[in-house]
Formats: C-alpha cells, sequence, structure tokens
C-alpha cells in the first residue's frame, strides 16, 4: 500500500490510537491538539473499559455485549459498527494489556471485571478508578517510538479553521491556527481524521473538560458535513456540583455494589431497587437519571428538598473504596471535604456524554471523501443512550478502524496547489476583517457563552418539549446577530460564532425527534416510535438546515 499523508485533529485516546496505527503501517501523520496529550479528556475517564473476556468464569461472550449495547443504545446504534465494536474488544484489552496497561488484577493474575450499567456481566476491565489514565499513558508511550523515528509529528497549541476541499468535494487538507501566535497555515493531506471529542463547550458546566470545545463540529457544519443524532446527550445519573464544574463519581461506585437512596417517610428508600429489582442503581443511565429526576422533581422527595439523591458506599469494605474506587475516594475527600467510608455522597444526575456528532459510518468514514471522525466526537456505536465502560473501547476501536481504512484506500493525487493557497487566503482574510473589527463596545464572548449555555442547558434537559425548543430556537437566533467582542483572541471569537450555529442544529434535530427514546424523552410524545428507529441527520445546505432520517447502517457512498 502507498504511504499517505494525514493529519490527525485532536490527541486524546481515539486520536493517538489512529496515529500509532497509521505510524505502524509507514504513513507519516501529523498530530494537533490544543495541548498535550497527558491534558485530554481521555485522562478523566475512570470506570473501566468493556469487553467479554470471560477472566470470572461469568459465561460472558461478544454476543451478549453486542445485545447489550444495542439494547442501551434502543436500537439506533449502526449495528454493524456495534458487531464489530463488540467482537473487537478482548483482542483490544489483549493489546493495551501487552503495551503495558496498569490493569487491576484479581487474585489469580488475571484482568478483574467489575458489574457496570445496563450490563448483566462482569464486562468492565479497569485500573482502580483510573481507568484512562493508565491506558492513555500506555498509546501515549507507544506513539512516542514513532516520533523519534519521525513518523509523527505533534503541533500542540492548534486548533481546526476549516477543511480544504477540491472542486469535486474531497477533502485534501485543512486550515489550523495556532492559539497562541495566532498564526494561520494550511496543511495538505492525503486523508483527515477527525478526534476533536465531545461537544462540551455548548453546555458549560458539565463533567467533561472544555477543552472539547465543540468548535471542529460546529465548522464542519458549516461546510456541509453531515451531522448525526446530536438530541441524543448523557445524562450521567451520580455527578456533583462545584461552583467550578461538575464532576463524576464513576458508575463503578455502583458496580462495586454502591446503593442510590432517598428518603421517605423519615426512612431510607432504595428506589431503584423498589422499581428495577433485576438491575437496581445499575440500569443504563438513561434509566437512572430519569429515576432521580422523578424522585426529586415530580415526587419531591430530594434530600432537604433540594435536587440531591444519595449514593452510598460507606458499607462497603474500606479497601474497596480507597483503592478499587481511588479517585471516588480522593473527589470526596478533595472536592466535598467529605469520607465515603463514613458518610452519603450527594449527587444528581449531568451532562456527561455526546452520543450524536459527525455522522459515520462503520468504517468511520464521514459524509466527505478522504474525512473521518473517531471517539467521542463521531456518532456510530452508541445510538440512543452510550453504556458506560463503551466509551474508552468506541474510542480505541474507532482509532482502529479508520486506520485500518486508511491503510486500505489508494489515494489518487492531483495538483492542489492553487486550491490550498486560496483557502488559506480566506481565512487570513477573515482573520483580518476581525483585528479592524474589534470594540469592547460589542458583547463581551464570554456573556455570550454563558448565555448559550443557559438557554441549551434549559432546553436540552432530561425532558424537552416543543416550546422550550423553539423559544431556544428564537434566543439562539438573536445571539447569532449580536455583535461579538472577543478578549481572548481571534479563535475565541470563531468558536462562539461557530456554537451559536452549531447549537440551532441540535435544538431542530431534538424538535423533529417526535418520540421518546434513551436519552431524548420528549413530553409531547411519551413513547418510543418504529417510525423514527433511524438516524437523525442534519446537514446544512445553503444556509439551511435540513433534517432526515437515515437507516441506521447506512454506508457513506465513497
Ligand atoms: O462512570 C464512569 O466511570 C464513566 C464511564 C464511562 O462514561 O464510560
Amino acid at each position: 500500500m502507498d504511504t499517505k499523508n494525514v493529519l490527525v485533529i485532536g490527541a486524546g485516546l481515539s486520536g493517538l490510537t489512529c496515529s500509532v496505527k497509521l505510524a505502524e503501517n509507514g504513513n507519516n501523520v501529523h498530530l494537533f491538539s490544543p495541548s498535550p496529550s497527558e491534558r485530554s479528556q481521555s485522562v478523566m475517564a475512570m470506570g473501566g473499559i468493556n469487553a467479554a473476556l470471560n477472566n470470572k468464569g461469568q459465561d460472558d461472550s461478544p454476543s451478549q455485549h453486542y445485545t447489550d449495547t444495542i439494547n442501551g443504545g434502543q436500537e439506533i446504534n449502526n449495528h454493524t459498527a456495534v458487531k464489530k465494536l463488540t467482537d473487537d474488544a478482548p483482542e483490544i484489552i489483549e493489546w493495551l494489556d501487552s503495551i503495558g496497561t496498569s490493569f487491576t488484577r484479581d487474585e489469580n493474575g488475571n484482568i478483574d471485571q467489575r458489574y457496570f450499567g445496563g450490563q448483566k456481566k462482569q464486562r468492565t476491565a479497569y485500573a482502580g478508578a483510573r481507568t484512562g489514565k493508565q491506558v492513555l499513558t500506555a498509546i501515549n508511550t507507544m506513539l512516542r517510538k514513532y516520533e523519534h523515528e519521525n513518523l509523527v509529528k505533534r503541533y500542540i497549541g492548534w486548533r481546526f479553521l476549516s477543511l480544504i476541499l477540491n472542486d469535486k468535494g474531497e477533502c485534501i487538507g485543512a486550515v489550523l491556527i495556532n492559539e497562541f501566535t495566532e498564526e494561520i497555515q494550511s496543511f495538505e493531506a492525503d486523508c483527515v481524521v477527525i478526534a476533536t471529542g465531545g461537544l462540551n463547550k455548548v453546555f458549560g458546566k458539565i463533567s467533561g473538560s472544555l477543552q472539547n470545545d465543540a468548535g471542529t463540529t460546529a465548522r464542519l457544519l458549516q461546510q456541509e458535513i453531515e451531522l448525526a443524532n446530536l438530541e441524543m446527550i448523557q445524562f450521567h445519573p451520580t455527578t456533583i456540583k462545584t461552583p467550578v464544574k461538575n464532576m463524576l463519581i464513576t458508575e463503578a461506585a455502583r458496580g462495586e455494589g454502591g446503593r442510590l437512596y432517598t428518603i421517605k417517610d423519615g426512612e431510607k428508600w432504595y428506589f431503584m431497587e423498589e422499581w428495577y429489582p433485576e438491575l437496581g442503581a445499575l440500569m443504563p443511565r438513561d434509566v437512572v437519571s430519569r429515576s432521580i429526576y422523578k424522585v426529586c422533581n415530580q415526587l419531591n422527595l430530594g434530600i432537604n428538598g433540594e435536587n440531591i439523591v444519595y449514593l452510598d458506599v460507606s458499607f462497603l469494605p474500606e479497601e474497596t473504596v480507597k483503592v478499587k474506587l481511588d479517585e471516588v475516594y480522593d473527589v470526596c475527600t478533595q472536592y466535598l471535604n467529605l469520607d465515603p467510608t463514613v458518610d452519603p455522597i450527594p449527587v444528581y444526575p449531568g451532562i456527561h456524554y455526546f452520543m450524536g456528532g459527525i455522522l459515520t459510518d462503520d468504517a468511520h468514514k464521514t459524509s466527505i471523501k478522504n474525512l473521518y471522525a473517531v471517539g467521542e466526537c463521531s456518532a456510530q456505536y452508541h445510538g440512543a443512550n452510550r453504556l458506560g465502560g463503551n466509551s474508552l473501547l468506541g474510542a480505541i476501536h474507532g482509532g482502529y478502524i479508520a486506520a485500518e481504512e486508511i491503510n486500505s484506500q489508494t489515494i489518487t493525487s492531483g495538483s492542489n496547489d492553487e486550491i490550498i493557497r486560496k483557502e488559506l487566503e480566506k481565512q487570513e482574510d477573515k482573520y483580518a476583517q476581525w483585528k479592524d473589527n474589534q470594540t469592547s463596545e460589542y458583547t463581551s464572548s464570554y456573556t455570550v457563552e454563558e448565555e448559550l449555555a443557559t438557554i441549551m442547558n434549559n432546553a436540552m434537559g432530561i425532558y424537552r418539549d416543543e416550546e422550550t425548543l423553539k423559544e431556544a430556537m428564537g434566543q439562539l437566533e438573536q445571539l447569532e446577530n449580536e455583535e461579538i467582542y472577543s478578549h481572548e483572541s481571534y479563535y475565541e471569537y470563531v468558536l462562539i460564532k461557530s456554537l451559536i450555529h452549531l447549537s440551532k442544529a441540535f435544538i431542530i434535530s431534538a424538535i423533529n425527534r417526535k418520540e421518546s427514546r434513551g436519552a431524548h424523552q420528549r413530553i409531547e410524545y411519551p413513547e418510543k416510535s418504529d417510525k423514527y428507529r433511524k438516524t437523525t441527520v442534519i446537514q446544512e445546505k445553503n444556509n439551511e438546515m435540513i433534517v432526515s432520517f437515515n437507516d441506521t447502517d447506512k454506508k457513506m457512498g465513497w
């Protein structure tokens, strides 16, 4: 196969994996990220990674993993992609183990596995409650070897501005900006892989990193790339609020036996165990989040009248809390001044993950030739609700699959110099216009960012209704007309403008799915409808956003 020149945009788990697998095959990789991989959101992933390893004789199999994933995703996952994901999962764990991931082991020296939500089998391999950090460290170390061999070149501090498309509409590179120096540069490539993570910044203070600012996805929308299932936003049932952000209390706390309760008639009421005797607090996340919502907002039984229930791990062996749930122990003691081996943890659902994003098929191809997307920014595996432990798996698997697909492609080259020069000039002109136009009389970008998050959190909560969604649309249109002054940088300005736009796509997607499925609950349409057992696709064409519903397993036409 011919050697390719590939841009990978994003250096968390999916981008790193893709880069390693591309370099292994002798390709040249240019790896861009706003900060070093060690600071990517992947290091925050706590609980674990799923694979039917059967290390505990639990009679598990990839097909049961497949069924749980499809049931969790309420059938709008890409089934072909999930089949590959769950079949490949044991091999992925084997690879991670072989490159030095320090998985927690059982007494026989096998990789231990714990229970996680929506799965009846112990399927989640883990490294204490710091799985993301351990996995990323192992893959990042692998990558260094290819950096030394000059197959991978890192660019830290760079953000995506635009794709470069040839006259056939195929991707031939990208324009990026260095956030620190404001240098704008074009990069020609045979393929571009987007690995920029979740759409966090649209919603402000959520459990994920605000470095995952959704900017790349927002600008791809403006370049007519298809996005999918934007309305599917996962609320993690157990987050804690701090003044700065929402923080996660990993599902592993419930996987290790932690119980959820509130106080009713002066007694502890374990509502999940009463409502769902089979899986109790380990029901899929959408179900647990809705149950907590119901306890607090419909039954008015939140602790002390607040939007809080208790997660109790205090009755577990102290070693379980301090070792297997080390990060939970640290978060509670450091941020809540609470010892979870003694006291229950106050929790409430918060936004944690975006099942939707850039539409890809099972080979991680997007709607544009030579453009791929992997990891949380892409949509294929998780449907209407992701199972805990499938995100690290999906990120690594996506990296593998996209690299494999790129390795197998034959590239046709042409002379693109003129097109590349024009796209670079276009972006430089926009920068020059912005510089000439900045005045502090305009509305500050900080204010707009906060307003945006308020509008979006209000409209896209655990339950949605048409009136609120339409009202949000009106507010976004007003915001769109605002003249914005950006304190920080040109990038900050481009970002906020494009996020307003992307927010409209979220709202339009939510309005158009007129049913309740997984993470998308519509008050006026409380039932699931077969008509919508499909992927919501949104695309901008001639300044209009067009929604359609695709077959879940549709292949890209290139
Ligand atoms: O709760 C958690 O540890 C989250 C894991 C995940 O989102 O996969």
